[in-house]
């Protein structure tokens, strides 16, 4: 067993770390890769859910990777990486957040391959930091242009002090507006919450409800964009703007009861504009919660659009071209950071692979055929999983933002090139807590750092004595 001393040995030399390092870069990423496989099955459209029992008895169904392992009570600090890793993708992209740890997780095993082969970490950490720059790069040649929407840049602010101004006058002030509003044929007014007090007086509300106006009042502010474009009706902070040709038409506005709460239901909109809302209804609060993380996911992919303009296939289709692409690029590589290329393009595999292995198909079989149709040029093809084949994924408009891919991408890289990087874990005692975790990491696992830490001061002595404890 040789400890390595100062000078760094060249990258054709084999190298051999000193036992106790190796002890702890592999137990690291074991337990990494533990994370990543357990979350490895909620990949895809037909992933499974997990339910979680939370400590404080709570149940929660998810398929959300962010979710997932945010509720998974890692204590291993290495472990913990890979929730932090999900947590980054989450508030980079919104989406690929089980994507991005499975990557990792994958890569990690390349690792410990590449490290059993006699490696340095940090030959292996650069080449992979080179190939996902390259990965990136890759990914972008890929992408299309999303087709183009419509999201208007214009907010109509209403003016408030005007507002508060107006309803403050005189009851015939009151008078006149209503009668104002009358003329306009208008018989329904949707008023704006006021953030200074309340937007109507019972006063006017009472006018109002004289003169058959049917007030719906309390409109949140961030809902007066929607509510406008939905009604084809433009917002009026002035009376004086007060005009017909800014109402919109609808056939009925009703309240109706739903579930335990009431709604206010507008039906018959003329001209409705290209607006969508979504109730989400269910059984019980257990699918209503993940049927709004499966939305916040979906608006996340829209936001994606708006700081990158570009998509690219999914099913499977840009990790195997990414993986064939960086294969090629691996052989003009010389040494080690060839090697260590090839590994990174191979680790790639695992999304095709496991996307197939959940959608019930055969992944050996589905990842060759992929590999072959990419080699003869067909770059978009991917996993159909509807239809349980390979087919050109952009055709059943199977696609994903290009920000979620590319950031997975370098933000799993850079988690596994931070993990290969450590090579002892210390544990401070401070106040009876261990340090890497508020909780604590456990009685067992300190108490199995100190007995490493033992071990080392007695290893220093005698190199060759070496117990082997495996965990
Ligand atoms: N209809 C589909 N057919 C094939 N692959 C799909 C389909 N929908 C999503 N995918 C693939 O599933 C993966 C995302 O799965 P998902 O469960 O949403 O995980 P994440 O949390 O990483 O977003 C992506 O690789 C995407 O290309
Ligand atoms: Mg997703």
């Amino acid at each position: 067993m040789a400890a390595i001393s100062a000078p760094r040995p060249s990258k054709t030399e084999s190298y051999i770390d000193n036992k106790r390092k190796e002890d702890i870069r592999h137990a690291n990423i074991k337990a990494a890769c533990a994370v990543a496989d357990a979350i490895r099955t909620s990949l895809g459209p037909k992933g499974m859910d997990k339910m979680i029992s939370t400590a404080s008895g709570e149940v929660i169904i998810t398929n959300d990777g962010a979710t997932i392992v945010n509720k998974m009570e890692v204590l291993q600090p290495a472990a913990k990486m890979l929730v932090e890793l999900s947590k980054s993708q989450d508030s980079a992209a919104g989406d690929g957040t089980t994507t991005v740890v499975v990557i990792a997780g994958s890569l990690l095993k390349q690792c410990l391959t590449l490290l059993s082969a006699g490696i340095h970490p940090t030959v292996i950490s650069d080449s992979l930091h080179k190939a996902s720059i390259k990965a990136v790069d890759v990914l972008t040649a890929m992408a299309i242009s999303p087709p183009k929407t419509d999201i208007e840049q214009s907010i109509v602010v209403s003016d408030y002090a005007q507002m508060d101004r107006i309803l403050k006058e005189e009851r015939n002030y009151i008078l006149g507006m209503i009668k104002k509003i009358k003329a306009t044929g208008c018989n329904v007014l949707l008023i704006q919450k006021s953030i200074l007090r309340d937007a109507v007086t019972d006063l006017s509300l009472h006018y109002l409800a004289k003169a058959k106006i049917l007030v719906i009042k309390d409109v949140e502010r961030d809902e007066i964009e929607f509510i406008t474009k939905t009604l084809n009706c433009l917002p009026i902070a002035n009376i004086e703007h007060f005009k017909e040709e800014k109402l919109g038409y609808a056939d009925l506005v009703e309240e109706v009861s739903l579930g335990d709460g009431k709604i206010v239901k507008i039906t018959g909109i003329k001209d409705i504009g290209r607006t969508t809302t979504v109730l989400v209804r269910g059984s019980n609060q257990l699918v209503l919660d993940e049927a709004e993380r499966s939305l916040h996911d979906a608006l996340c992919v829209v936001r994606c659009l708006v700081s990158k303009r570009f998509l690219i296939a999914g099913g499977g289709a840009p990790e195997i071209e990414l993986s064939r692409q960086l294969g090629a690029w691996s052989k003009v590589l010389h040494g080690m950071e060839g090697y260590c290329v090839k590994s990174f393009a191979e680790a790639l595999e695992v999304i095709p692979y496991t996307l197939a292995e959940n959608a019930g198909l055969n992944p050996i079989t589905i990842v060759t055929e992929l590999r072959n149709r990419h080699a003869q040029g067909e770059i978009n093809t991917g996993i159909n999983v509807r239809k349980g084949q390979i087919t050109n994924i952009l055709e059943e408009n199977v696609v994903q933002p290009l920000l979620v891919s590319t950031s997975a991408m370098t933000l799993a890289t850079e988690c596994v090139r931070m993990l290969l990087k450590i090579d002892d874990i210390v544990t401070v005692r401070g106040g009876g807590k261990a340090s890497f975790d508020g909780k604590g990491c456990g009685g067992s696992s300190r108490g199995r750092f100190e007995a490493a830490n033992q071990r080392r001061q007695k290893n220093h002595h005698n190199h060759h004595q070496e117990e082997e404890e495996e965990e």
